[in-house]
C-alpha cells in the first residue's frame, strides 16, 4: 500500500511548476500524526474537496471478535480534514448506511446555519443519497465533525472525525498530533450494547466499558525527540464520559482551546478535565532526561483514580533546545457592556410516563419554544445547572467567553469557546455578541441528555 502511494506521488502529471504567472501549485498540508487524512480531490489552491461516505464496517475492539460499526470512509475516527485559513472546504457526503438517515455537523465552526447539519434546517440525508457541504471556515483551530441525527447512537457507532483549520502564522512545531478520546460500550462478543435507555443511562448517559484512542483499544506508540516542541490536539468524543488527561516526561502548556489560541497559555502538572466536545491544544516539550513521554487517561473509579497510558513515546534522537514557542495569540474582542440578557437553566424533568427527561428553561426539545436573540449585540448569558449533575454545554455557530464561574478554575476556560462544562448547581456568566445570525442549537453534549430533551433552539436575528 505504501509503495503504491509513493509511486503515485512520484508520477508528475505536469512538468514541475516553473514560476510562471499561473496560480501557485498547492502546498502540501502539514503532516499530522494520529488520524489518516482525507484526500483533497480539488487541485485548486483555494478549495479543499473531500469525499466522505458513511457506511458499515467492522473493527476488532475485542480480541478475536468483530464489532460492526458505522464509519466515515471505513475508518474510526473518520479522515482528518485539513484546510488552511481562507480555503473553502467542500465535502461531498454520501450516506451508504443501510437504513438510517444522517447529517454532518461541524462542531465549533461559525459557518452558515445552512451548512450546520442540524435536521431543523437540513433534511437528513437518506440512505443511498448524498449532500454537499461547502463553507469557508472563518476561524483557525482544532475541530471535529459528527452526525446530528440520533447522535447518541450514530456517534457511539463510530461516526465521528476531526478537522483542522491551520493558522497562517502558527509557530513551527516538530510534530503535530491529534488524539481522539472516546469510549465504547461493548459486550464480550464484541457487539455494541443496544440503544434502549434504562434509568441509569437516561440519568448518567452511556458510559463505555472500553476506552478508545484514535479508534484503538490499545496504547499508541511512537518516538519523540528530547527538547523538541510538539503540538498535541485533544478532543473528547465520548457520549457521556468527561475525560481527564495528564502527561509525564514532558513540560506541557495549553496553548489553544476550541476556536482560539490563548494569549496566556496555562500549565498543569495535574489532570486536565476535557469535557465532551471540547478541544485542547497542548504544547509538549519532552524532558531532556526522560526515557518516555506518556499521555495518560485518568479514569475515576469511585474515589480512586486509575492511570491508563494511551500513548507512549520513546524519547530518542538529537536533543532540541526545549524552548517554549511564542504562540502569538490574537487578542479577544473587547467585552462590551451587555445590552441583552439571556438565561439558560439546565434541569431534569419527567415525561407523562414518569420517565426521566432533560430540559432547557423547563422545556424538553420537541416541546420547546424558540429563544429569540438579537444578533450583533453584546449579550450576557447566565447559564445555570439546576439538576445537580455536570453538563458539557455547547452552543452552535457562535463563540463565547466565560466571564465568571463558581466551581471550576476560570483560568482554564479562557478564550473563545464553543463548549464549556457547567458544574452541578453551578452558575456561569458567558459573554457573546451573537455575530452569526441564523437558527442555532444549544445543548448538553452528553448525547443521551440532548436526545432526552436538553437541547434548545436559538434564533439569532441579523
Ligand atoms: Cu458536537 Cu450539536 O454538537
Ligand atoms: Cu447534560
Amino acid at each position: 500500500m505504501i509503495i503504491l502511494l509513493s509511486l503515485f506521488a512520484c508520477q508528475p502529471d505536469k512538468e514541475p511548476a516553473a514560476t510562471t504567472e499561473s496560480a501557485a501549485p498547492e502546498e502540501p498540508m502539514p503532516e499530522v500524526w494520529g488520524v489518516a487524512p482525507a484526500e483533497d480531490h480539488d487541485p485548486s489552491p483555494d478549495v479543499v474537496e473531500v469525499h466522505l461516505q458513511a457506511a458499515l464496517t467492522t473493527v476488532e475492539w475485542v480480541e478475536g471478535e468483530s464489532t460492526e460499526v458505522w464509519a466515515y470512509n471505513g475508518q474510526i475516527p473518520g479522515p482528518l480534514i485539513q484546510v488552511r485559513l481562507g480555503q473553502t472546504l467542500r465535502v461531498m457526503f454520501e450516506n451508504d448506511l443501510e437504513e438510517d438517515e444522517t447529517t454532518i455537523h461541524w462542531h465549533g465552526m461559525r459557518i452558515s446555519d445552512q451548512m450546520d447539519g442540524v435536521p431543523m434546517i437540513q433534511d437528513p440525508v437518506q440512505p443511498g443519497e448524498s449532500f454537499t457541504y461547502e463553507f469557508t471556515p472563518p476561524d483557525p483551530g482544532s475541530y471535529w465533525y459528527h452526525p446530528h441525527v440520533s447522535a447518541n447512537e450514530q456517534i457511539e457507532r463510530g461516526l465521528q472525525g476531526v478537522l483542522i483549520v491551520h493558522e497562517p502564522d502558527a509557530p513551527a512545531v516538530d510534530k503535530d498530533r491529534y488524539f481522539v478520546l472516546d469510549d465504547a460500550s461493548l459486550r464480550s462478543n464484541g457487539s455494541l450494547y443496544g440503544f434502549a435507555m434504562d434509568h441509569m443511562t437516561r440519568m448518567m448517559g452511556r458510559w463505555g466499558n472500553t476506552l478508545l484512542v484514535n479508534g484503538q483499544t490499545s496504547m499508541l506508540t511512537d518516538t519523540v525527540r528530547p527538547g523538541s516542541v510538539e503540538r498535541w490536539r485533544i478532543v473528547n468524543t465520548a457520549n457521556a464520559r468527561p475525560m481527564y488527561i495528564s502527561i509525564s516526561g514532558a513540560d506541557l502548556r495549553v496553548v489553544a482551546t476550541d476556536g482560539t489560541r490563548l494569549a496566556e497559555p496555562w500549565t498543569d502538572d495535574g489532570r486536565i478535565e476535557v469535557p465532551i466536545g471540547r478541544r485542547f491544544d497542548l504544547e509538549v516539550i519532552p524532558h531532556l532526561d526522560a526515557e518516555t513521554v506518556t499521555l495518560i487517561n485518568e479514569v475515576r473509579d469511585g474515589y480512586q483514580w486509575e492511570e491508563i497510558p494511551i500513548f507512549e513515546a520513546t524519547v530518542a534522537g538529537d536533543p532540541g533546545p526545549g524552548e517554549p514557542l511564542d504562540w502569538a495569540a490574537p487578542t479577544l474582542p473587547e467585552v462590551e457592556e451587555p445590552v441583552q440578557e439571556v438565561s439558560v437553566t439546565l434541569d431534569a424533568g419527567e415525561d407523562e410516563d414518569g420517565a426521566l427527561i432533560w430540559t432547557v428553561n423547563g422545556e424538553a426539545y420537541g416541546d420547546h419554544s424558540e429563544i429569540p436573540v438579537s444578533g450583533n449585540t453584546p449579550t450576557r448569558i447566565t447559564l445555570t445547572d439546576a439538576s445537580g449533575l455536570d453538563h458539557p454545554f455547547h452552543l452552535h455557530g457562535q463563540f463565547f467567553q466565560v466571564l465568571s464561574r463558581e466551581d471550576r478554575q476560570l483560568d482554564r476556560d479562557r478564550g473563545h469557546l464553543d463548549t464549556v462544562m457547567v458544574g452541578a448547581r453551578e452558575t456561569l456568566v458567558l459573554y457573546t455578541s451573537f455575530d452569526n445570525p441564523g437558527v442555532w442549537m444549544a445543548h448538553c453534549h452528553i448525547l443521551e441528555h440532548a436526545e432526552l430533551g436538553m437541547m434548545a433552539e436559538l434564533v439569532v436575528s441579523e
